[in-house]
């Protein structure tokens, strides 16, 4: 039987994920704050070595893939540049490095990281934020976005992103990913109908519901979890062997329309 571990199980894109590969027959090891297989807070450190702990006990310490979709979205409340910081980039970075083994242990495994196209459309995320994030100095990322006011949880969530994708992209081209048999990769989505999107428009302090009308879909309008699903396990089957440390952005153009022109 075929294992996966899917992060952020019990909504959204996660569950779609989710869905996809049970009724594919997989086994699929839901890790989650509720409603999965393994309840962890993936924004602390004891949470992650929980979580870790119990993906490898469930799966025998082999698993075929591992799907990081664990995430918040940026609208603004209590502290929340640092537990983005916590969830989005180390909730992932952490956790799918510990789960590594495992992976290699299969010899033709998946990995998929969750990034954003906010990671490349929103202008002015200082460099030296993502540098810290990178090297794990949370709170020198948190003190440099505090002096962004109200964008702060903009900011810090596309630094997130940012900081996710560059790790995953150094991380797959290495001999203990891509040497191992694993192909990592991330999937950058735009708008997608989820709970993640809803809390953000329904926030009126949120920054990013206040620009959300002027943000152009080219398509003509948000995605739904399941257009992001299929593309998971795409980015989970046989076709994704020569796919290695890609960003495969799935946004209904709009990442193409805003940076039109560059090419
Ligand atoms: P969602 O809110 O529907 O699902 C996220 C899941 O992550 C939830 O079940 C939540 O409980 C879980 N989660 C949050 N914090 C956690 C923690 N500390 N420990 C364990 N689990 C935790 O969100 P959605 O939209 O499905 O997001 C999935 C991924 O896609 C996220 O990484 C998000 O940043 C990314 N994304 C979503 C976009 C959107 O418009 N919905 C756009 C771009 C990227």
């Amino acid at each position: 039987m075929t294992s996966y571990a899917v992060t952020g199980s019990a909504s959204g894109i996660g569950a779609a994920v989710a869905g996809r590969l049970r009724a594919a027959g997989h086994c699929v090891i839901g890790v989650d704050l509720h409603d999965a297989d393994i309840v962890a807070d993936l924004g602390t450190p004891e949470g992650r070595s929980a979580a870790a702990a119990a993906v490898l006990e469930r799966s025998g310490g082999l698993l075929d893939g591992a799907v990081l979709a664990a995430g918040i979205g940026p609208t603004p409340g209590p502290d929340r540049p640092r537990k983005i910081a916590q969830i989005n980039h180390l909730g992932t970075v952490e956790l799918l490095t510990a789960l590594r083994p495992a992976l290699a242990a299969s010899g033709d495994s998946r990995a998929v990281v969750f990034g954003s196209n906010s990671a490349t459309v929103t202008p002015g995320v200082p460099r030296w934020v993502v540098r810290a994030l990178r090297a794990g100095h949370i709170d020198r990322a948190v003190r440099t976005l505090r002096l962004f006011g109200p964008v702060a949880p903009n900011i810090a969530y596309a630094a997130s992103k940012i900081a996710v994708t560059d790790w995953a992209r150094r991380a797959a081209v290495t001999s203990a990913w891509a040497g191992a048999g694993i192909r990592l990769n991330v999937l950058a989505p735009g708008p997608v109908q989820t709970p993640l999107l809803d809390e953000e428009l329904a926030n009126p302090a949120a920054v990013a519901a206040r620009a959300f009308r002027a943000f152009p879909i080219p398509v003509g309008g948000v995605g739904d979890p399941g257009h992001l699903a299929d593309w998971v396990m795409m980015m989970l089957s046989p076709a994704a062997a020569f796919l290695c440390g890609s960003v495969v952005v799935v946004d209904g153009g709009s990442e193409a329309w805003l940076r039109r022109g560059e090419w």
